[in-house]
């Protein structure tokens, strides 16, 4: 995968891109028109979160962790490698100080093994440098028993070909997975009970969801 200068994408070059869009991310129609209602749409899905913990990787402008608190969670970490995004969430979320934000990339957050109840990623998990690692991570931070959703970009169909070839041309960290790729890297990652859908048709876009059993969260943390 080749970056802006030519060599392998990393994580500074979507930083640089997302610092740049960050004090305008919440003011597009896009925003208003797409990523608020898959935000409205992961909290219908979760269910009742009350006291819940929630880590929500490529979190931008932390508007799904807002909603998880306001729907009762209780340890919310936010973590993105843009301090652009960062900074906007911690300034939204002023009236919610509990909820953590940590500049990392997603396949080494700093937190504890077995800590979350939820982990969630919103059109994030395409940028993703290391997408195996960052599954294997989740694993790591979930309890067992505790459930990723898994928000992305679909590139099955007509559709999701032309996302991703317009992705690719704009930008070159783009790569989208589609409900069978997303379900055995979910499978490969340690995960159980995989289900993925599309929720979208334009942008094409997919919900996986899994579960961590015990046995695997063993597994991980003996790594
Ligand atoms: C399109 S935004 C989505 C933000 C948020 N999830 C939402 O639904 O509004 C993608 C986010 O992923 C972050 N990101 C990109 N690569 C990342 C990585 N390797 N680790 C963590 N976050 C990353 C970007 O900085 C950006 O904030």
């Amino acid at each position: 995968m080749s970056g802006p200068g030519g060599g392998r994408w990393t994580a500074a070059d979507a930083r640089e891109r997302f610092d740049h869009w960050s004090s305008t991310y919440e003011q597009s129609l896009f925003w208003k028109h797409y990523f608020v209602p898959l935000h409205e749409m992961m909290v219908a899905r979760a269910g009742d979160v009350g006291g819940l913990s929630v880590l929500d990787l490529g979190c931008g402008t932390g508007d799904l962790l807002r909603r998880f608190a306001r729907a009762g969670a209780s340890r919310l970490v936010g973590a993105d490698v843009s301090e652009g995004m960062l900074e906007v969430a911690r300034g939204l979320s002023r009236d919610l100080d509990y909820i953590e934000y940590v500049h990392t990339s997603a396949e080494s957050v700093p937190v504890g093994a077995g800590e979350f109840d939820l982990v969630t990623t919103c059109i994030a998990f395409h940028h993703f440098p290391d997408p195996a690692g960052a599954l294997k991570d989740a694993v790591r931070a979930l309890k067992p028993g505790g459930r990723l959703m898994l928000c992305d970009l679909d590139g099955a169909g007509l559709p999701g070909r032309i996302f991703l070839a317009f992705g690719r041309w704009k930008r070159a960290d783009e790569r989208y997975f589609d409900t069978g790729s997303i379900s055995r890297m979910l499978a490969e990652a340690g995960f159980a009970d995989v289900s993925a859908e599309r929720v979208r048709l334009f942008p094409p876009t997919m919900l996986a969801e899994a579960i961590v059993q015990k046995g695997q969260t063993l597994l991980h943390n003996a790594d």
